[in-house]
């Protein structure tokens, strides 16, 4: 039986094929409202040195950098890092304040930083893909310094729902691994030296389904199974998947449930 390759590889793999639809999927949501409420939340200063972990096309990073003093964006995908340099001089070009930004390529567990290096760890839309959240985020923990501020947001079904939505993801995505629940976010810190979270609910993006599956490369197959799968829970009205997947105009639209939690380094 031929062995399963390292899921680092298998994310590669998916953000490379992804990378391009996903950086126009998420790019649209620059500026948004989405994005200036995750602004507040991290509370971004002028001399704040900023690390924005799993940054994918740098979204959050280029709306971030002109508050901050320097960002680093940092991801797994050369593929994601080379859309996050064309966003960049896109940025640039359309004189936003963005020279402060740079990128680095690497994983999450061994970050190339540092102790202490960040005032503000950010990571957004990435934890439902790593196999170990807590290793994960005991190296976010590692490289903010003692006041500094860890904020992730991620997708957060509800505990009865998680199963169900968890399948459907891999189903789509078999990168993905597993989205904690707003309970588990928040006890991801439990032994590490941070305070307990604040929890905010954030505010789901609704998407079009054709537009996801467009972007994330599902067999054609696969595609019309999902396609089922949520027509059925849009229509059964009972949001089974945990995607509040409902029909407008003819067309399946979903959002994904998510949680912003921030937590102080001790
Ligand atoms: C869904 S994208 C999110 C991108 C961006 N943060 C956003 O909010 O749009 C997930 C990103 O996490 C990255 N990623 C996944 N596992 C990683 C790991 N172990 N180390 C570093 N990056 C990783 C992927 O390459 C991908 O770019």
């Amino acid at each position: 039986m031929a062995e399963e390759p390292p899921h680092k590889d298998v994310v590669i793999g998916q953000f490379t094929r992804q990378a391009e639809g996903y950086a126009r999927l998420i790019g649209a949501m620059s500026g948004s409202d989405r994005q200036s409420a995750f602004r507040a939340i991290v509370d971004a200063r002028p001399d704040d040195t900023m690390l924005d972990v799993c940054c994918g096309p740098g979204t959050l990073a280029l709306d971030l950098a002109p508050f901050v003093s320097k960002v680093t964006g940092f991801d797994v995908t050369p593929a994601m890092l080379v859309q996050a340099r064309a966003a960049q001089a896109r940025a640039a070009q359309a004189k936003r304040d963005v020279d402060n930004v740079e990128w680095r390529q690497g994983d999450v567990y061994a970050l190339p930083f540092e102790a202490a290096s960040f005032s503000l760890v950010t990571c957004a839309a990435a934890f439902h893909h790593i196999t170990d959240p807590r290793a994960a985020f005991q190296e976010l923990v590692r490289v903010c310094r003692p006041g500094g501020r860890i904020v992730i947001r991620d997708v957060t079904p509800a505990a009865q729902k998680s199963a169900a939505y968890d399948r459907m993801e891999k189903l789509r995505d078999p990168s993905h691994i597993h989205a904690l629940t707003p309970w588990e976010l928040a006890r991801l810190g439990e032994g590490s030296a941070v305070s307990a979270p604040v929890l905010r609910p954030g505010i789901a993006a609704d998407l079009a389904l054709d537009g996801i599956l467009a972007a994330s490369f599902p067999e054609v197959c696969t595609i019309a199974e999902i396609r089922a799968m949520f027509l059925e829970d849009a229509l059964s009205g009972e949001d089974l998947l945990g995607f509040n997947a409902r029909l407008l105009d003819g067309e399946i639209r979903v959002s994904f449930p998510q949680t912003t939690a921030k937590w102080i380094r001790c």
